[in-house]
Parts: C-alpha cells; sequence; structure tokens
C-alpha cells in the first residue's frame, strides 16, 4: 500500500511530541516535513523541540521549519504552565546541535503541495495553515486533507468554559480554514481527546518497559501529569494530538458527522467552536466533527506502534478487565 505524504504543523508541546513519535514510527506515512507554530511555546522554542523529539527517535533526517510566531490578529499566549518552560515538560534536554530547524513554513508547505498530493495534520493553532491559503489557495487546494486537533463541540473548553486552546488561541485563523478551505476537514476536538487519558497504570507499564523511548515518554509527562492532577484531577494526561495521527491512519477509530462549524473571534467566548448541528445558519457543513472514539483501540495502536517488541505484554495489560474502572 503506498504510504501517505503528510506535514505535520504543530506546537510543541508535549502531546505534539507524542503525536511526532506516533508519527514517524507508523509505516503507513511518510513525513515530508514539521511545520511549527507558536501556540503552547514560542514558534522558535517549539521547532528546537522538534528537533530534540527527532533526535531521540534518530529522525533528524526529517527536515522542520518554523513558521508564523505570532497569531493573524490576537497577542500570543501560550502555556508554558502546562508544558514546562521548555515546552517539554522542563525535561531541559540539550540543544540539538546537529542540524538546524529553517524558517520559510508556508513557503515549504506550499511547495510541498506542488509537488505531490500531501495530507495535513495540524496539531496547534491553525495560524500557518490559515497564511498558506491566503497566500494561495488554489495550490493549497490540491491538499488531500487536513485533520486537526482543536475545537469543541459538546464538551467544555479547556483555556475558557467553551474556548478549545489552539482556536483560543488563534480563532482568526480558525474562522479562516474553517470558512474557506477547499479541501476536507476533521475536527479532532475535545469530545474525543478527553478520552485518551494516558493514565498511572499505562505510565507504570512504559516504566517496566525500561527503554530510551519509554523513559522519553515518562519524562516529558510527568509535569504534564502533575498539572492535569492540579488543574482538573485528572490521574494521568490528556495526550490530545496523537488522535489526530492516529485517526488519520485508521478512520474507524472515531465516530463523526459532518456540520457547519464556525469559530466566535471576539467576546467573552472567543475561540469556541460553533457546530450549528441545528443547522440554523443554513450553511452548507465544512467540517467532518468527531463525537465518539474507542479510547482502548487508540492505546493498542499507540504502544504497538511504539513497542512492537512488547506486543504480548500489552495485549495482557490492555486486555486486564481489572483496570478499568
Ligand atoms: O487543546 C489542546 C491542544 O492545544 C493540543 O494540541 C495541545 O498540544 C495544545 O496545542
Ligand atoms: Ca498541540
Amino acid at each position: 500500500m503506498e504510504k501517505k505524504k503528510v506535514i505535520i504543523d504543530c506546537d510543541p508541546g508535549i502531546d505534539d511530541s507524542l503525536a511526532i513519535i506516533l508519527a514517524l514510527k507508523s509505516p503507513e506515512l511518510e513525513v515530508r516535513g514539521i511545520t511549527i507554530v507558536s501556540g503552547n511555546v514560542h514558534g522558535n522554542k517549539g521547532a528546537e523541540n522538534a528537533l530534540k523529539i527527532l533526535k531521540s527517535i534518530n529522525r533528524l533526517d526529517v527536515p522542520v521549519y518554523v513558521g508564523k510566531t505570532e497569531p493573524l490578529k490576537r497577542q500570543l499566549v501560550t502555556a508554558e504552565d502546562t508544558h514546562g518552560e521548555d515546552g517539554l515538560g522542563e525535561t531541559q534536554y540539550p540543544t540539538v546541535e546537529e542540524t538546524r530547524y529553517r524558517t520559510g513554513a508556508v513557503e515549504f508547505i506550499l511547495n510541498a503541495i506542488k509537488k505531490e498530493e500531501i495530507s495535513i495534520i495540524a496539531l496547534g493553532p491553525l495560524t500557518n495553515i490559515a497564511t498558506a491559503m491566503q497566500e494561495d489557495n488554489e495550490v493549497f487546494s490540491k491538499v488531500k486533507e487536513i485533520v486537526f486537533m482543536g475545537g469543541a463541540f459538546k464538551s467544555f473548553g479547556n483555556c475558557s468554559p467553551v474556548a478549545e486552546f489552539n482556536f483560543w488561541v488563534d480563532p482568526d485563523a480558525a474562522k479562516y480554514v474553517l470558512n474557506n478551505a477547499k479541501v476536507p476537514l476533521t475536527m479532532v476536538g475535545l469530545d474525543v481527546t478527553r478520552e485518551i487519558v494516558l493514565t498511572p497504570n499505562y505510565i507504570e507499564m512504559l516504566k517496566q518497559f525500561n527503554n530510551q523511548l519509554s523513559k522519553l515518554i515518562v519524562d516529558i509527562t510527568r509535569f504534564y501529569v502533575n498539572f492535569h492532577w492540579k488543574q482538573e484531577k485528572t490521574l494521568g494526561c490528556v495526550i490530545n494530538d496523537p488522535l489526530a495521527v492516529a485517526y488519520l491512519l485508521d478512520n474507524s477509530l472515531c465516530e463523526g458527522k459532518s456540520y457547519y462549524v464556525d469559530v466566535v473571534i471576539e467576546g467573552q467566548a472567543i475561540g469556541m467552536s460553533m457546530v450549528d448541528e441545528g443547522n440554523f445558519l443554513r450553511k452548507k457543513p465544512n467540517c467532518k466533527v468527531l463525537t465518539e472514539t474507542d479510547a482502548n483501540r487508540f492505546f493498542y495502536k499507540f504502544f504497538n506502534t511504539l513497542f512492537p517488541e512488547f506486543k504480548e505484554d500489552i495485549e495482557i495489560v490492555l486486555s486486564d478487565k481489572r483496570y478499568s474502572y
């Protein structure tokens, strides 16, 4: 089967890092490049982090480009409280010296689309994507699909009562993409990503695996786990972004329906994704909104892809009914 050519646009970020690892460990995907946008941390820090993650899995061959470091209109607000000062859970890994990131993410995206059929996995604010569309939507319309982590349909917000972080950081970009994209859009929002909890049990399993990759995941998620306990008394941490990668790999992991979706760009509800389930606006559906997922099936895919050598142990742990509440 021919590999899917993808660009990952992201703001690494702890869960973005797990998504990058999942994508690069998935034989069905060819990652043509990683483009960075400001979100969890400033874009330049995000680009450094992408290199640190690529180095940890010996994939510095994948090019990293930084793009827009400020939202289209709003003042940038980052999330070091969630992802740590360094954006990787205060692990303070050394700066990668072997290679450097480049600038020009938007140009890279448009040039890549001109060469071949590209799918885009967007895991941060949609500033780069909106800018690429604004620069040349005719070229951009050749994109096969965009699967983005962002928004919330019936789930509550994670940075305001109603807004999800990626849409809240750059609501204008999210609104622009939703209303101008000529390509299939899939919204992997909080309704499904909140189900994807890397639990203390899973973290203990990773500790028992006791290899370089499992230790990296335990290390970069520790700060994020502490944040989840302080913020919402969640045991473990919600890893949003890898679900977008997993969905691109296997659409059967989530259910959803197409609706017209718009974004609130001012006022108290800024960043809210407005899903018109009642078709009040009489507008054509512009986005498939995912509403159900099977977390256990996601974790089978996630762990088996990253740790094929532990397939039997993963089966034992994930099928043990004693752990489900
Ligand atoms: O709301 C969660 C999203 O915002 C995730 O993509 C996380 O990495 C942050 O970018
Ligand atoms: Ca992200």
